[in-house]
């Protein structure tokens, strides 16, 4: 069982701007619960630890709301960067030495069910070093210039959406992070080391709450749970 050798990062050191709702979105409530909250309780099942970075000055804040929220994997909170890879490097540096597996889940995919982190450690367990869920593209997605002209379509069959949680061996994400290179995702840092990255399928519930749109799609999903 890999649970006790597994940490969790939750990088959540945004800002939530494109959300503008003036508090840092990892602290939206949905139904009573934060995103933050949330996020970190749907992965305590598959961790011993859970690492989160929080948005410099309110450190105290997310120490405050764990104090008090009982769960079974331990949590630290770190200051987080600038960029989402330097949040997700804090937070790597918080690591016990014991940990081998690292999963890496973005906050604002608060609702992003356990099974799905399970699946992706079960990929990390039978060999494989960098793990991501993802989702088909429905539409077709064209390469723009930045005069607003398209250079190519790529062939859509070949496109995927990728989500988090995206599971590394601490190896692979540790070398991955040592350059201080900056990335969207995780996955993207280790490919860069020549690491293949497995994807496997993605879930529909761990869509990212970006806009007021997706914060409606979550609302009516915690009723409805
Ligand atoms: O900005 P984006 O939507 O890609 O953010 C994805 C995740 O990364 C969010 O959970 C956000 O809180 C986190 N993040 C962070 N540090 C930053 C920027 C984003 O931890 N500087």
């Amino acid at each position: 069982m890999s649970q006790s050798q597994t940490a969790v990062i939750i990088p959540a050191a945004g800002s939530g701007q494109r959300l503008g709702v003036g508090i840092p979105k990892a602290l939206v409530e949905i139904a009573a619960l934060t995103l933050i909250e949330r996020a970190a309780q749907n992965l305590s099942p598959i961790a011993a630890n859970i690492v989160i970075a929080a948005p410099p000055g309110f450190e105290e804040n997310f120490r405050s709301i764990f104090s008090q929220a009982h769960l079974s994997a331990q949590v630290v909170v770190v200051t987080g960067g600038a960029t989402r890879s330097q949040s997700v490097a804090n937070a790597l540096a918080a690591l016990p030495v014991t940990t081998k597996y690292v999963v890496i889940h973005d906050a604002a995919r608060a609702f992003a069910p356990t099974n799905l982190a399970e699946l992706v450690i079960a990929q990390l367990e039978a060999g494989e070093r960098a793990v991501v869920p993802a989702l088909d593209v429905i539409d077709t997605i064209k390469v723009v210039d930045e005069r607003g002209y398209v250079i190519n379509t790529p062939d859509r069959n070949s496109l995927r959406a990728v989500q988090t949680p995206q599971g590394f061996t601490r190896d692979a994400i540790s070398a991955a992070h040592a350059s201080g290179a900056d990335a969207t995702d995780d996955a993207a840092l280790v490919a860069l080391l020549g690491i293949p990255v497995r994807v496997i399928p993605g879930s529909a519930l761990a869509r990212k709450i970006t806009t007021l749109d997706d914060l409606t799609w979550a609302q009516e999903l915690a009723v409805r749970q």
